[in-house]
Parts: C-alpha cells; sequence; structure tokens
C-alpha cells in the first residue's frame, strides 16, 4: 500500500479521446489521498443510516461510494460528462446499482420532485475554489432539491490572497515585455496580464499577511458575484509580482481542506493575479485590492484591480480576463490573392 499516492505515481496520461480523456482529470483527484480521506471522514460523519444523497458533478462516483459507506439509503449522482458511466461501472461492480440512480445531465438544469434529499455532495471546487461555477450551480440545486435540515459536504468556502514575491515567474512572465530574437514582444503583455494564472508555488515568498477575500455559506449562498476589497502592509522587502489565491473548504465541522502556497498537499494548484510589471515593495508600503466575480451568460469574467502605495510613488493596475484583442474562432474557408513578384 503506498503512503503518499502524490508522492509516489507518475504523470501518465493516456492519449485518446471520449471517457477516457475524462478519466486523466478524474485520475488525478483519485490519487490525491488529502482531499479523499477528508472527504470520506466528512461523509461518514455527515450521512445517516437510510439518508438520501444527491452528488452534484458525480465525477466516477467517488463521493456516492463514500455515502454508500456511511449507509446512505439511494443516492443520486448527476454529471454532465460521460464519465459518469465509469461511475456506472464501479457501482455495478460493488453491487449497489440498486441504491443508485444515474442522471447525465447539468445538475442546474435537472427537475427534481416528489421528496427531498438530507445531505447533497459537491466537489465543483477549483483551484481558487469558485472556478469551477460552483456559486451559480449550488444554489439552485440545494433550493430544488435539499429538505430543511439538510446537509451540505463542503458546507462552506473562503478566498485567501496574498502579495507575492516569485522569481522563476518573474522571469517567465519577462518574455512578453522582452526583445528575443530581434522582435519585440511586448505588445503581448496587456494580452498576458488579462489572465489568471495556475501555479503549484514551491518557493513564493509571502510579502504580508494573507487576507480573506470572500466567505461563502453554501446552506445559505445565493449570489454568484463577487464584490470585495482588501488592504495590505507590507511585512517583507521583496518584488512583488502579483497576488496569490487560494481557497479553504469546511467539509464539515472540525474537517477543512485548503491549499496555500508552497504546501503541495493535494492536487490543487494556486492562482496568480498579474499586476503587470513586477514592483519593488518594502515593509511598510501599502497594497489595496479589489476583486470582481460574475459569470455573465455562462462565461466567467474575473476582473482585479488595486494601488500599491510605496516610497517613490503610487502605482495602479487594473485587469479583466475579458480584455482581450484576440479573434474569434472562423471555420469559413478563405481565398487568399497572392502578389505577383515584380
Ligand atoms: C472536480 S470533478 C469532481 C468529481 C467527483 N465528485 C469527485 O469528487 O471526484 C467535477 C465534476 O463535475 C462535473 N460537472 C461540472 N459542472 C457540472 C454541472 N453543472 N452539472 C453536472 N456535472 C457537472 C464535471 O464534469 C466533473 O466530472
Amino acid at each position: 500500500m503506498m503512503s503518499d499516492p502524490i508522492e509516489y505515481l507518475m504523470d501518465v496520461w493516456p492519449l485518446s479521446t471520449g471517457t477516457e480523456d475524462h478519466l486523466t482529470s478524474h485520475h488525478l483527484l483519485l490519487r490525491d489521498r488529502v482531499r479523499n480521506e477528508a472527504f470520506q471522514e466528512a461523509i461518514r460523519r455527515v450521512v445517516r443510516p437510510g439518508d438520501l444523497a444527491l452528488d452534484v458533478g458525480a465525477g466516477t462516483g467517488i463521493l456516492s461510494a463514500f455515502a454508500i459507506q456511511a449507509g446512505a439509503q439511494h443516492v443520486y449522482l448527476v454529471e454532465s460528462e460521460d464519465i459518469l458511466s465509469c461511475a456506472q461501472e464501479i457501482f455495478k461492480h460493488a453491487g449497489w446499482l440498486d441504491r443508485a440512480t444515474f442522471i447525465r445531465g447539468m445538475a442546474d438544469r435537472v427537475t427534481f420532485q416528489g421528496g427531498k434529499v438530507d445531505a447533497i455532495l459537491i466537489e465543483l471546487i477549483g483551484n481558487f475554489g469558485i472556478d469551477e461555477n460552483i456559486l451559480s450551480v449550488l444554489p439552485t440545486v440545494r433550493n430544488k432539491a435539499l429538505k430543511k435540515g439538510g446537509k451540505i459536504v463542503p458546507a462552506g468556502l473562503r478566498l485567501f490572497v496574498v502579495p507575492i514575491m516569485e522569481e522563476s515567474l518573474e522571469r517567465e512572465f519577462g518574455v512578453y515585455r522582452s526583445v528575443l530574437y530581434g522582435i519585440d514582444f511586448s505588445p503581448l503583455a496587456r494580452l498576458a496580464d488579462n489572465n489568471i494564472y495556475l501555479l503549484n508555488f514551491r518557493n513564493a515568498r509571502r510579502l504580508a499577511e494573507p487576507q480573506l477575500l470572500a466567505e461563502f455559506d453554501f446552506l445559505t449562498c445565493e449570489s454568484d458575484t463577487i464584490e470585495s476589497r482588501v488592504n495590505f502592509s507590507i511585512t517583507e522587502q521583496g518584488r512583488m509580482i502579483g497576488l496569490a489565491g487560494w481557497f479553504e473548504i469546511d467539509l464539515c465541522e472540525g474537517i477543512s481542506l485548503s491549499n496555500p502556497p508552497n504546501e503541495n498537499r493535494t492536487h490543487w494548484d494556486q492562482i496568480i493575479f498579474p499586476i503587470g510589471e513586477a514592483q519593488a515593495v518594502e515593509k511598510g508600503d501599502r497594497v489595496s485590492f479589489r476583486f470582481r466575480y460574475n459569470t455573465t451568460a455562462g462565461e466567467d469574467q474575473w476582473a482585479w484591480s488595486g494601488v500599491i502605495h510605496t516610497r517613490g510613488g503610487i502605482r495602479r493596475f487594473d485587469f479583466c480576463n475579458a480584455d482581450r484583442f484576440l479573434l474569434p474562432k472562423v471555420r469559413t474557408r478563405h481565398t487568399v490573392e497572392l502578389k505577383t513578384k515584380n
């Protein structure tokens, strides 16, 4: 038995399409022992023998399987992708098919009728918690299907940010501000800065105390919009390249999961909000950060801006993932008139 699957497994992915393709991302989840053991224990504490449970975004069905292990009478697995057939195979093999209903579709568009469930299990948790649309999917499903006094695993979510220094990332971002091979790539800087990046921080330096950016109680939250401001007092001299962001989820009383920079305990990475060119900061400097998030027509919009107050002056940044100059995808065939050489 391996003690730590994250340490010992190799990165091996199938070169194929279809269900196997989806297995690739679920493979990452299945080998994340920290995540899985925390969910298993939380579900054991929350789901009572005889309960009905609804698994939103069921994937391989692992959370439903934990609910069956905890004594659930019946589980409803809703999943938008064909990974659901893998869940079905696992349940068939375990002899649990008569205790499960498999629904292929978007959970927020399913009509639930008759009774209500005792527990909702949902792991639509992205690297920054909100980036798998949990804020729009969960309230819709909860309001339709969860009985009064019912439980949700996880019960809540918190988001944290901190100004950060990371030398290799500063060099990476530098590509978009450089002249390379005699070509000036700086026209790409704005596009690059209007992105949120995913990184597994190993050697990042926090330049201030982390701040709580937003907090959600999944039993009551209704809005999928975030509008938040936080202030930092710089505690360490360094070169700020942006703000690192991560989440903490409360699976149940006493069990939480988190993915802060440099810890690498789970499969989740951290995100980074760039600020453009790196900024030298010193102890006592101040950074204010504003974050806006909403899902308009199914598209996530992330906007982040701020002001850095240093002894040398004030520096502002203002970015949004919707601010792009990319051409739309075109599928038409083109005819190009070529010149004849003089
Ligand atoms: C992070 S995975 C979690 C899978 C599984 N619950 C687990 O914990 O291993 C999220 C799953 O939710 C599915 N999903 C995302 N949005 C969904 C939606 N609105 N309705 C149903 N399934 C959804 C994805 O296809 C994916 O399989």
